[in-house]
């Protein structure tokens, strides 16, 4: 496995791989590597002759508060699995590679971008699309890999690609979860054992919330205030959002119809966590 700290090392590869007549996958990653990540390296290497992942902790995607000093990082380990899960190339910039004195350029996504996690991390967007948009220009892979877990990202990156005419293909993967139903997150690590038993509480709701709909509710301030409520029941848990949004446009509703987003976000501790489920009625 090759590891690239520099854009031209990452275009030269490219470009060796392309004379070889090989397809490339690319999957964009923060690091502190999880069964997700490696589930997403798994499917570009069906779909795709070589793969290259970034492990880049993005500062642009950070609000002023939040966590991108204390975010885990430890290359090494990332490096070993995914040499082990079969990656061809890790592209692993420093920040000033990325974001070089002077650097002045970002995109916006604007609609998809006004709720949820757009709306409670103000720029949070604007950074991932940024960084997504200049991964996407120094690879130029056929195919690109995102997680479900993100589903509005997922969402955001397909529009972008849509409305700047990006010449790549956005496959999307499903939530990883434990046993448990925890869905994994590097941000896990965070959790005391006693926060991550709690934290349980954010797939109860959801699972609660499509029971109900299974059910033939479709109020969603009635599947709203249940989820809240069994998330509350938790004395660390502090809600960011419980939300009801159209799967497509992600536009908050009050009558459930169709193929519907269940979002949550919510503090355990000081760990805010986010996860969502697909239901279609
Ligand atoms: P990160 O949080 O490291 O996630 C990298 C990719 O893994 C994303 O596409 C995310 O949706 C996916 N992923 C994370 N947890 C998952 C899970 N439990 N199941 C399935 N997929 C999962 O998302 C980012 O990094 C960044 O915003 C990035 C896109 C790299 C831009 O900086």
């Amino acid at each position: 496995m090759e590891l690239f700290k520099t854009i031209p090392q990452v275009r030269q590869w490219v470009k060796a791989q392309r004379q070889q007549g090989k397809s490339i996958g690319l999957v964009p990653t923060m690091g502190y590597l999880h069964e997700g990540h490696l589930t997403l390296v798994r499917r570009a290497k069906d779909l795709c002759d070589a793969v290259i992942m970034s492990i880049f902790v993005n500062p642009t995607q950070f609000g002023p508060q939040e966590d991108y000093e204390r975010y885990p990082r430890d290359l090494e380990r990332d490096l070993r699995l995914a040499q082990e899960v079969g990656v061809d190339a890790v592209f692993a910039p420093e920040v000033e590679e990325m974001y070089p004195p002077g650097y002045a350029t970002y995109v916006e996504v604007e609609g998809l971008t006004e709720v949820l996690c757009g709306a409670s991390r103000p720029g949070h967007f604007r950074g991932v699309a940024t960084i997504v948009t200049k991964l996407f220009n120094i690879v130029q892979p056929d195919k690109a890999f995102f997680g479900l877990k993100d589903y509005q990202q997922a969402m955001v990156i397909k529009r972008m690609v849509q409305d700047l005419n990006i010449p790549v293909e956005i496959v999307t993967v499903p939530t990883v979860r434990e046993e448990d139903g925890l869905a994994l997150s590097s941000r896990n690590k965070y959790l005391t054992p006693e926060e991550r038993r709690q934290a349980l509480s954010l797939y109860r709701a959801l699972k609660l919330g499509e029971g109900l709909i299974r059910q033939g509710e479709r109020q969603a301030s009635k599947v709203r205030e249940a989820m809240a409520k069994e998330i509350l029941s938790q004395p660390l848990a502090r809600i960011d959002y419980v939300s009801i949004n159209d799967a497509e446009t992600l536009n908050p509703l009050e009558e459930i119809s169709g193929k519907v987003l269940l979002a949550v976000a919510v503090w355990i501790g000081s760990t805010r966590l986010i996860d969502n489920l697909v239901v279609e009625v």
